[in-house]
């Protein structure tokens, strides 16, 4: 059976990881081996990276330099090995990301992120890019997203940031939603929770990765 490569997106408070547990329950009742995994993070290196880049001020540079080392452990040692075995991989966040909040976010340089993009995830021998099969990006208002954080729990390094700051992450992942628009699944996260859930299953069914329920 083919690998399947699935990331969830969206800015801080989007509601992305309250869904991957049933995520991971759906296709394993489909008989499928599911790894589950994040980034920043997903292996011993990645994760320590993961602490530094959400704990420790750094320049956009440094910032994007350590997020992509990080993916490029995780996916030598842990995404590619599962999609080789035919696996569903549940990734929460992947390089969308890093273009949203580096590239929009920071206002990093996108073709100095694409250059990054290429070396990490592109393939020996032809070039071609590792990238996920679907992508569903959770789209909520920053205002919105911000009275969810809010109280929450101890906010991290992004998630202190303000709400103009995910405007503009908010603007980046719309471009790159528009800019890979079979690949990417707008959710509105806006909506309750069971919504939101039903909209995800519909994405799934229009692929053909409901199973034969
Ligand atoms: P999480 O809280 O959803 O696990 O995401 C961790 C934080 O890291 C989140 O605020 C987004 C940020 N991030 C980046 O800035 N660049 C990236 O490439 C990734 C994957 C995450």
């Amino acid at each position: 059976m083919k690998g399947l490569f699935l990331t969830l997106e969206g800015i801080d408070g989007a509601g992305k990881s309250s869904h991957i547990d049933a995520l991971e329950a759906l296709f394993k009742a489909q008989g499928r081996q599911v790894t589950r995994t994040r980034e920043p993070g997903g292996t011993p290196i990645a994760e320590t990276l993961r602490t530094m880049i959400l704990t420790q001020p750094m320049d956009p540079l440094t910032e994007s330099l350590l997020v992509f080392a990080a993916r490029r452990d995780h996916i030598v040692r842990v995404i590619e090995p599962a999609l080789a075995r035919g696996e569903v991989v549940l990734c929460d966040r992947f390089t969308d990301a890093t273009f949203a909040y580096q590239g929009a976010g920071r206002g990093f340089d996108a073709a100095v992120l694409s250059t990054l993009e290429q070396w990490v995830q592109g393939r020996p021998d032809d070039g071609a890019l590792l990238q996920p099969d679907i992508t569903l990006w959770f789209d909520l208002s920053p205002e919105l997203a911000a009275e969810r954080l809010a109280g929450a729990r101890l906010p991290d390094k992004f998630e202190s940031q303000p709400v103009e700051f995910f405007r503009r992450v908010a603007a980046g992942y719309a471009q790159r939603a528009a800019a890979a628009a079979t690949r990417f699944v707008r959710i509105d996260a806006g909506q309750s929770r069971d919504q939101v859930w039903q909209q995800i299953e519909a994405a799934l069914a229009a692929r053909g990765l409901m199973g034969s329920r």
